[in-house]
């Protein structure tokens, strides 16, 4: 049966995951879940590991420090870990892939990446992911659409925002759906840790439809126009016009 609000015993009582996921804390309403879990390891309440998640976010942010709306029937999760060794622009490939595999277990739709951080379906926003350094400290912020109906989407965004109600006409069941995420997510930091993001690369661009292909990405305050060549063991996006070839080692690129 689907339900919109998370089961808090059934989230405590499945299987324990290896990198993260040991301690859940749920809210039923916090500013940012990122936010909480910032505030919390300054106040050195929070182990590596530990997951935030609500269902509802009234300061949901995103790159640039965006909005992120994030009304109820949404994935709002943060997850920490303590003296991250790795670099965080291939972990944002990483989990936006996790991202992507879990939406397709959960429904067969098979959603695009778009680099750095998007998860798409039908060339509309459904997901993103936000990565940020506390001191050595990772915090991990995710944000996905799963049951968020098209009258919850404030009218700016509508044109370029779905969800996996907006696609499907079904509404899934958020527990399962948090759960089936934190596995898949815990499961490819486990993979990206022992083998890094080589193992990732080609998978990330099997799902992103753009490669080899014109971008604009925007360059400083200019749009520009580049092939999409590849992304490099770092997360670096590699384009190339008739000057040569760029490293974008973060930023935004449009498709149009
Ligand atoms: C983006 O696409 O710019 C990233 C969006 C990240 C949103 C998530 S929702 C959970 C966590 N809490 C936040 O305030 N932001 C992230």
């Amino acid at each position: 049966m689907s339900s919109n609000t998370y089961n808090t015993e059934k989230i405590i009582k499945a299987p324990k995951s290896r990198l993260i996921g040991k301690n859940i804390i749920i809210r039923e309403v916090v500013e940012s879940t990122s936010s909480f879990l910032k505030d919390a390891l300054t106040r050195g309440e929070v182990s590596s590991g530990t997951i935030a998640v609500a269902n509802i976010q009234t300061k949901g942010y995103g790159r640039f420090k965006r909005k992120w709306v994030s009304p109820r029937g949404g994935i709002y999760l943060s997850f920490l870990i303590k003296r991250f060794k790795r670099d965080i622009a291939p972990l944002t490939l990483v989990i936006a892939y996790s991202v992507a595999n879990s939406l397709q277990y959960l429904t067969g739709i098979k959603p695009n990446l778009k680099w750095p951080n998007d998860i798409l379906v039908n060339d509309k926003k459904i997901g993103g992911v936000l990565a940020e350094l506390v001191g050595d400290n990772l915090v991990c912020g995710v944000g996905v659409n799963i049951n968020t109906e098209q009258s919850a989407l404030p009218e700016e965004i509508k044109e370029r925002a779905t969800s996996l109600f907006i696609e499907t006409g079904k509404k899934f069941d958020i527990t399962d759906a948090l759960l089936n995420l934190i596995q898949g997510i815990d499961k490819n930091l486990v993979i990206y840790k022992n083998k890094g993001f080589s193992y990732f690369r080609d998978r990330w661009l099997s799902l992103c439809p753009r490669w080899h292909d014109i971008i604009y990405p925007k360059i400083g305050q200019e749009k520009t126009v580049h092939l999409f060549h590849d992304i490099s063991e770092t997360g670096a996006l590699i384009i190339v016009d008739e000057n040569g070839e760029k490293r974008l080692f973060s930023g935004e690129i449009s498709y149009e």
